[in-house]
């Protein structure tokens, strides 16, 4: 079985101390590749490096709704040379995030629009983070001619948004909170799903799925989502591994 883990954050300064050991524990889970995302340009930078020096690790470059208000002026040129690099697969994570509004709304909502605009110039998929912004991140989607190929990334919204996403070209990824007990709107999400749509994630060191819920998280632990995720739509656990390893590969374009 090989099982790959869409979004993590190995970069992470909650790995400074272990961050070996979590890629060399993730490797012996069978969680064979890995996409470490960035945040901002600085940690955009470590996932590129630790994915240049890592087997199996590729990274994705973007500046994230709480650090948008830090942006620097020419963050996109940046942002473009990064995603030249050879083990760069996507951008982001790049979205809204109504829940802590740590960026005032119409400067997050600048940073994510100028974004996707680089990406369908670059021709490059992009990780959406969105949380509590479902409404305006659906119009906003609705008002471009272009979209780019892309991953709703931690989902968090309703049966009916995932299939309007998907409507749209995207994939959909979760993460351990589709373990969650009380999670019946995310497990109805997961089984309408297309199969050829669907992703799985840690989004390491957040998340924790159970039964690891309260402790760190990392990429090892993607194996118990994906557990559920089988068990949700009554397949073996290799054949969700198996669907979700060619999703991310597609995706990503990477070969399989
Ligand atoms: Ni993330």
């Amino acid at each position: 079985m090989n099982v790959f883990d869409t979004h993590c954050h190995l970069d992470d300064e909650k790995f400074n101390e272990d961050r070996e050991e979590a890629y060399q524990r993730m490797l012996e889970a069978q969680v064979t590749r890995c996409v470490c995302v960035g945040s901002d340009l600085p940690s955009s930078r470590r996932c590129i490096d630790f994915a240049d020096t890592h087997a199996g690790v590729y990274a994705a470059a973007g500046v994230h709704p709480h650090e948008a208000k830090d942006a620097p002026a020419d963050y996109l040129e940046t942002l473009a040379g990064m995603l030249a690099g050879k083990r760069v697969v996507a951008l982001g994570e790049i979205g809204l995030d109504y829940y802590y509004d740590l960026s005032p709304r119409d400067v997050q909502h600048r940073v994510m629009a100028q974004q996707v605009d680089l990406a369908v110039q670059l021709d490059v998929p992009v990780i959406f983070h969105i949380r509590d912004a479902h409404g305006d991140m659906a119009d906003f989607f609705r008002s471009r001619k272009r979209l780019p190929a892309g991953i709703i990334h931690c989902f968090s919204g309703s049966p009916e948004i995932a299939r309007e996403y998907v409507r749209m070209g995207f994939y959909i990824s979760f993460a351990g909170p589709l373990t969650f007990k009380k999670a019946p709107h995310l497990q109805a999400a997961a089984r309408e799903v297309p199969l050829d749509r669907l992703l799985v994630e840690t989004d390491s060191p957040y998340l924790s799925p159970e039964p690891k819920r309260g402790r760190r998280n990392e990429p090892a632990h993607t194996v118990y989502t994906l557990a559920k995720l089988a068990e949700l739509r009554e397949l073996p656990i290799e054949e969700m591994a198996q669907i979700t390893w060619n999703n991310a590969c597609a995706l990503y374009r990477i070969d399989p």
